[in-house]
């Protein structure tokens, strides 16, 4: 079995296969800010010298593995095929165990908890009057949920060599570092929250006894890190009230916060809280966006745009409830309505990519998306002029192309861990772009002094904003994308990976 110094465990890896008809199967790299950020770990387990030189030699995979779940039928029969370690041609050399846990564990762990519960809670989602409902379906799925965690730290006990470091990722895998604890005395254990974390109010929806094994899985951890301040100060509440008061804070001299889990049945330990407000990557997007690839879809989509002058406002994102794409359209309609002198003067790009379709009020969601843009482009189209240009079939390339076209870009989650094209749009955009930037996004706390902030509620604001970000001055709109940029990149990836890792080893 494959021993590590340093493993990483996600649902999702770095890759996810496609089963064709005729069985043959295609390697698909993995999406959302979770896998842009891990996919540093072959730079930088080798240690920050070699970074600073700029080096991106494949050297570090060979210490690091990755494990992640077979999300469906393509990812199992690579299982099968492989035996679980995948074939390394597939992941850019790095070393992944990918995890074949039983579809009905799988698919009630990962859609009826980690994405119907524990996300919903972080990112306040419920509608309250009708949901959520805590009955015996719910209590069956939680149960998977365990099973899966339990596999993962299996997985985990298996393949970490002695006093290894482990970098758990997400709510998928909250209870990871609790188990793991049990079963390796001797690891060193991280957790990493790439969501926002719900207030104690919110979080007290769920179960209390659910709640308790929220944060005693977490405080299996000698750190628990987050995004943003405001989401650790979150956790630490939460996870007072999760405890009953059964655990005490503690301030390191540097003024970090910390906390003591004091919890009757286990000996006191404590768990460091920190943040690391994950970056872009600048030199990766810049070159990437510079390819032959994405030109020619600048120049399609330019055609789509049409007419020379036309400003872009543009949006990209999986089709997700948090990312408030209908409000964001609603507002763009708003603006056309007040603003007439925009009309044939702007489109707004929107790139909403399918994700978690096996829900239904995603599908839903997906549709609504599809509805109101439908709706804007037959109220205000004209022969010459499509104002909402939507795709929603995912492509890497097509959405630098529209990256480096963006005027404005609008992004307005109702609440969002850090969002990544906040930050990226800024990097890559040719003429410097305005960024309207909801106050709830993490990615708020680094870039909310040079963008235009919103309430992601408050639509007529949304459309003012717009207006605002249309009419910026060019100079004042290029001096502030380069601050976004700066404050954008500062902390990249790979710098993000290896401040944990190295603090994590102490
Ligand atoms: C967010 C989560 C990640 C997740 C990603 C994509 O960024 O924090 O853990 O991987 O969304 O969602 P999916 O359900 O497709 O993995």
């Amino acid at each position: 079995a494959v021993q590590a110094e340093v493993l990483v465990a996600s649902n999702r890896g770095p890759v996810s296969y496609g089963l064709g008809e005729d069985g043959g199967l295609t390697a698909k790299r993995g999406g959302g800010g979770l896998v842009s950020g891990l996919s540093a770990i072959g730079q930088s387990t080798r240690g920050a010298e070699r970074l600073d030189e700029g080096q991106r030699s494949g050297d570090g995979q060979a210490d690091a593995v990755w494990v992640c779940a077979a999300l469906g039928d393509g990812d199992r029969e690579a299982v099968r095929r492989t035996g679980g370690v995948l074939d390394p041609g597939d992941t850019g050399g790095q070393r992944v165990r990918m995890l074949d846990i039983p579809a009905e564990v799988y698919a009630a762990a990962y859609n009826g908890i980690a994405n119907s519960v524990l996300w919903f809670v972080h990112h306040m989602l419920y509608q309250t009057p009708l949901e959520p409902v805590f009955d015996a379906e719910f209590r069956a799925q939680w149960a998977a949920y365990e099973t899966y965690n339990a596999a993962f730290a299996d997985a985990l006990a298996e393949s970490a060599a002695d006093g290894a470091a482990v970098l758990v990722q997400d709510y998928h895998l909250a209870l990871v570092p609790g188990m793991l604890r049990e079963r390796r005395p001797d690891l060193r254990i991280a957790h990493f929250s790439h969501t926002p974390w719900a207030p104690a109010e919110y979080f007290a929806i769920l179960p209390d006894d659910i709640q308790r094994q929220l944060a005693l899985g977490i405080l299996g951890a000698d750190r628990a890190n987050f995004l943003t301040r405001r989401w650790a100060e979150n956790f630490l509440a939460c996870a007072e009230t999760g405890l009953g008061g059964q655990c005490e804070r503690v301030r390191p001299e540097d003024g970090a916060p910390g906390i003591v889990a004091l919890v009757p049945e286990r000996k006191a330990r404590t768990t460091w809280i920190g943040v690391h407000g994950l970056g872009a990557d600048a030199a990766f997007l810049r070159e990437r966006a510079h390819r032959p690839d994405v030109e020619e879809r600048m120049t399609a989509l330019r055609a789509q745009i049409g007419g020379p002058d036309r400003k872009t406002i543009v949006r990209v994102d999986r089709t997700e409830l948090s990312k408030n794409i209908v409000r964001g359209m609603l507002a763009y309609r708003q603006l056309l309505a007040d603003r007439p002198e925009w009309r044939e003067r702007v489109v707004h790009v929107a790139f909403a990519y399918p994700s978690r379709q096996d829900l239904a009020v995603y599908r839903d969601y997906t549709a609504e998306v599809e509805r109101v843009a439908g709706e804007i482009n037959a109220e205000y189209g004209t022969p010459g002029w499509q104002p909402v240009v939507l795709h929603v079939k995912d492509d890497f390339a097509r959405s630098l192309a529209a990256y480096r076209l963006a005027d404005v870009a609008l992004v307005n989650p109702i609440r969002d861990g850090m969002n990544l094209v906040a930050k990226e749009i800024p990097v890559v955009s040719d003429a410097g772009c305005a960024l309207v930037l909801s106050r709830e996004a993490g990615a708020h706390e680094e870039l909310g002094a040079h963008a235009l902030t919103v309430n992601p509620y408050d639509v007529t604001g949304t459309a003012e904003a717009l207006h605002e970000a249309l009419s910026m001055d060019e100079g004042e709109r290029a001096a502030r994308c380069e601050r976004l940029a700066a404050a954008a990149t500062a902390l990249p990836p790979a710098r993000w990976f290896l401040d944990q890792l190295q603090e994590l080893r102490g």
